[in-house]
């Protein structure tokens, strides 16, 4: 795989500034919100962000987006402030984004390849790696087209070799689209591998618990909360199953096995879609999903409804039992706002029953616990037993407790079970089993 530093040359620690545009004219978000996530992206992958400066546009200048007024301004800071890198939170073209460098001195990245970036640090799947690639060459490939005149040479003067007039743009181009292909034939091979991972993990007795929600949305936070870091070992890596599965005590003492994903990102631009999917798919598999919104969030609504469509698109529906919704932060809510935002929830048809609580203060668990072991509780699977003919209390004990579907027996007396059982009880028949 090629390198994921997808801002080339661009190292940790780059001091940055990070510019959000915004149009008068655009009432949808609210631009302060813009700046703390756009900010927060930009620390995501380590820079020393410098400021991260909120930008109202009359209209967007078809030359550099941002006026020149503007620009004018930012110039001197940079320059005296050692800056290496500028950050435009929007989808810039790429001559939007020559322009920029040259007016500005340093280099420019936008949202879009900000993003890649972040994915390009976080895939941990092969799948995920892939996809990310994948996006990164589609979005290299659209750059080229459209403008990298630059690279327009004549190659080979005297027509020996490759053919009379092929430019540099088209062995660039040529070459982007030759390993697209191979990527996209790796891509069905991991999925089929994957399938094969996933029949195999039905096997674990443990539920698996998946935490999804918007960047910054205290996922992280409430992960460290629930869990009792120190009982199991902190990174236990369930490496034969997947890196990105970890077995945890929750505080109440049950193991569970935690999936961790990427957080989301409001306007994901389109190309980035498929990448950012692939690193959601664990979730799928998943037997209980965490839903962590930040509820003081001044866009938490939009966010919620985003967070929504994207596992909809993955066939989970809003009202899948699996889901539990939690509303995150509300130290930061007085108890009226809380109380109007329960009113406006309640009104919906079919909303769910959330649970409120502070990941950073660690109050509200006692409702969050329950719910979770109740619906893994709910999961039940088919599940093979042997059992040798001294195991007569055990093969009494699985009559009792789950539904036994068939029964093997082999020349040596060995019993061969099929039954179908709880998480809960399947993690009692293991101890049982040990003793
Ligand atoms: P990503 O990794 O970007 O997806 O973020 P995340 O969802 O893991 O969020 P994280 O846990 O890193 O928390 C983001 C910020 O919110 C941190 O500054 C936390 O301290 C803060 N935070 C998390 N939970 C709470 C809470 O209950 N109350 C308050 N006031 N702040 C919180």
């Amino acid at each position: 795989l090629i390198s994921f530093d997808v801002i080339e040359g661009l190292s940790t620690g780059e001091r940055a500034l990070v510019l959000v545009p915004q149009l008068k004219s655009d009432k949808l978000r609210s631009l302060k919100a813009r700046c703390d996530e756009a900010h927060g992206l930009a620390l995501a992958i380590e820079l020393d962000v410098a400021e991260t400066v909120g930008i109202n546009l009359a209209d967007i200048r078809p030359s550099t987006y941002i006026g020149k007024g503007k620009l004018e301004e930012f110039k001197g800071r940079i320059a005296a402030e050692d800056i290496g890198l500028v950050i435009v939170d929007a989808a810039l073209s790429p001559v939007q984004q020559r322009n920029l460098e040259k007016d500005l001195g340093a280099k420019v990245i936008d949202r879009t390849g900000l993003i890649l970036e972040i994915f390009g640090r976080r895939a941990k799947t092969k799948e995920g790696r892939l996809q990310v690639e994948l996006a990164h060459l589609n979005y290299q490939k659209s750059r080229l087209v459209r403008s990298w005149t630059h690279l327009e040479r004549q190659r080979g003067g005297f027509g020996f070799l490759g053919g009379p007039g092929e430019t540099q743009i088209e062995v660039d181009r040529r070459m982007i689209t030759e390993r697209i292909e191979k990527i996209e034939r790796e891509l069905i091979v991991v999925k089929k591998t994957r399938r094969l991972q996933r029949a195999g993990r039905k096997r674990v007795p443990w539920p698996v618990v998946a935490l999804v929600g918007y960047t910054n949305a205290g996922k992280s936070t409430l992960f460290n909360a629930l869990t009792n870091a120190d009982v199991l070992a902190k990174d236990m890596l369930f490496a034969t199953l997947d890196p990105t599965l970890r077995l945890v005590r929750l505080t109440n003492g049950m193991k569970v096995i935690f999936s961790d994903t990427v957080g989301f990102i409001a306007d994901l631009p389109t190309q980035l879609v498929a990448a950012f999917r692939a690193t959601l798919e664990e979730m799928m598999e998943a037997d209980v999903i965490l839903h962590v919104r930040d509820i003081a969030h001044e866009d938490s609504d939009k966010q919620a409804e985003d967070v929504k469509d994207v596992l909809r698109t993955m066939e989970i529906s809003a009202d899948d039992p699996r889901l539990i919704e939690i509303w995150n932060k509300i130290d930061l809510l007085d108890n009226e706002t809380l109380l109007f935002k329960q009113q406006a929830h309640w009104a919906q048809a079919g909303a769910l029953t959330p649970v409120l609580l502070s990941a950073l203060e660690k109050t509200g668990f006692e409702g969050l616990l329950p719910r979770i072991e109740e619906i893994a509780a709910a999961g039940d699977t088919v599940e093979e037993i042997a059992l040798s003919p001294s195991q007569g209390a055990i093969l009494h004990w699985l009559y009792e407790n789950c539904d036994v579907q068939a029964i093997d027996v082999d020349e040596t007396g060995e019993q061969l079970l099929t039954v179908r059982i709880t998480k809960p009880k399947m993690m009692q028949l293991q101890s049982m089993m040990e003793r």
